[in-house]
């Protein structure tokens, strides 16, 4: 029988990742077993898409301690993979905070007294049970991250339902991949679609290429899967479409949204949020809370990840390559979370 479909799931003392690198062509998994693996499988994207990237940061704390590394260090490993997506920095801060109130007096994280000599069996049992510990809260972030996106996908309906009440079909506009892939469960901007559907609204969507990287196949093999009516454009299709009246709103998602409500997503979301604006279509942000960064006053303090030239190919050219771009909160119609829908100058209303 075909294993599940699962993004990430546990398999004993390891991790088991739906490997997006190879997708949609084949499905094939791939074992995290170390620090490393999971540090890899971040960097080479193996997994992507700001929760999921958090939820596999999770799992890293655990199998690096499983390993005996001290957790600082497992932290600035898995910390320096992806600079722009918050829910990495998020799971990180959430695991160091629950570790740290269980460390065992006198004891470094790698089981060795703060002088360096063994510890004792009683420090070890504490050690052991800090892995575990570890096990438990990064379990915790995958499931809440499936809860949270359950409840935008409720959410988001609502947005959808007012424009089927009055047409045929809803025709939605989707950037990257914010479905289930870039979760734990899901997605984020493919929620409410989802949603809809299994509500019986008409939905189609309009899935963009998403050069270089192509994420856009990824969400037209998940909504192929899902029998949802979709079109694959070129991301430069996509102001065309709106023209024409072809589109009822945009939903995207998110890797960081600060605290002004500008949001960071796949680079080609902003243009498409400047000709949402032009032509009256709304343009929408769904994301959990853990991807607003209220330390972050806006968008020009967001770190934009710089990709490698080689994304485009053998080009003998010089090459700029930003993984992302920010839409400024007020091309914003609203921002989708787990809370409700808020307007985007509003976040404070969902800060935890
Ligand atoms: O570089 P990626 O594929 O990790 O980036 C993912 C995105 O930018 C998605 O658009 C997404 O909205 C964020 S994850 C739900």
């Amino acid at each position: 029988m075909d294993p599940p479909l699962q993004t990430i799931r546990e398999d004993g003392a390891a991790v088991v990742i739906l490997d997006q690198t190879r997708l949609p062509r084949e499905t094939a998994f791939v074992r995290l077993g170390t620090l490393a693996d999971a540090a890899r499988a971040i960097r080479v994207m193996q997994v992507r898409g700001a929760p999921l990237i958090g939820a596999t940061a999770a799992y890293g704390v655990a199998l690096g301690l499983q390993e005996g590394l001290p957790l600082a260090r497992i932290i600035a490993t898995l910390a320096a993979t992806r600079p722009t997506a918050v829910n990495l920095r998020w799971a990180l801060e959430r695991m160091r905070s629950a570790l740290e109130k269980c460390r065992p007096a006198g004891v470094q994280p790698n089981g060795l007294r703060e002088e360096g000599l063994p510890a004792g069996a009683g420090a070890l049992s504490a050690l052991a049970g800090r892995q575990d510990l570890a096990w438990d809260e990064a379990r915790a972030i995958a499931r809440e991250d499936a809860e949270a996106n359950a409840a935008i996908g409720r959410h988001g309906l609502e947005i959808l339902k007012p424009v089927a009440a009055m047409k045929d079909r809803v025709e939605v506009m989707t950037h990257c991949n914010a479905g289930w892939l870039a979760t734990v469960a899901h997605g984020t901007a493919l929620a409410p679609i989802y949603a809809a559907h299994a509500a019986g609204l008409a939905v189609h969507v309009w899935v963009s290429e998403t050069r270089p990287r192509n994420q856009g196949q990824l969400t037209a093999w998940e909504l192929a899967r899902a029998g949802i009516a979709h079109t694959f454009i070129a991301d430069n299709a996509a102001g065309l479409l709106m023209m024409q009246g072809q589109v009822d709103c945009v939903i995207v998602g998110a890797d960081r949204i600060a605290a002004n409500g500008d949001t960071a997503n796949k680079i080609g979301t902003y243009l498409k949020a400047l000709a949402a604006r032009a032509h009256g279509v709304p343009f929408y942000v769904a994301a959990p809370v853990s991807t607003i960064d209220f330390t972050c006053p806006d968008g020009m303090h967001i770190p934009i990840e710089e990709r490698s030239a080689a994304e485009f190919g053998a080009l003998h050219t010089p090459v700029a390559n930003p993984a992302f771009d920010v839409t400024p909160a007020v091309l914003i119609a609203g921002i989708v979370t787990e809370h409700g829908s808020v307007p985007a100058d509003q976040l404070a209303r969902v800060k935890p």
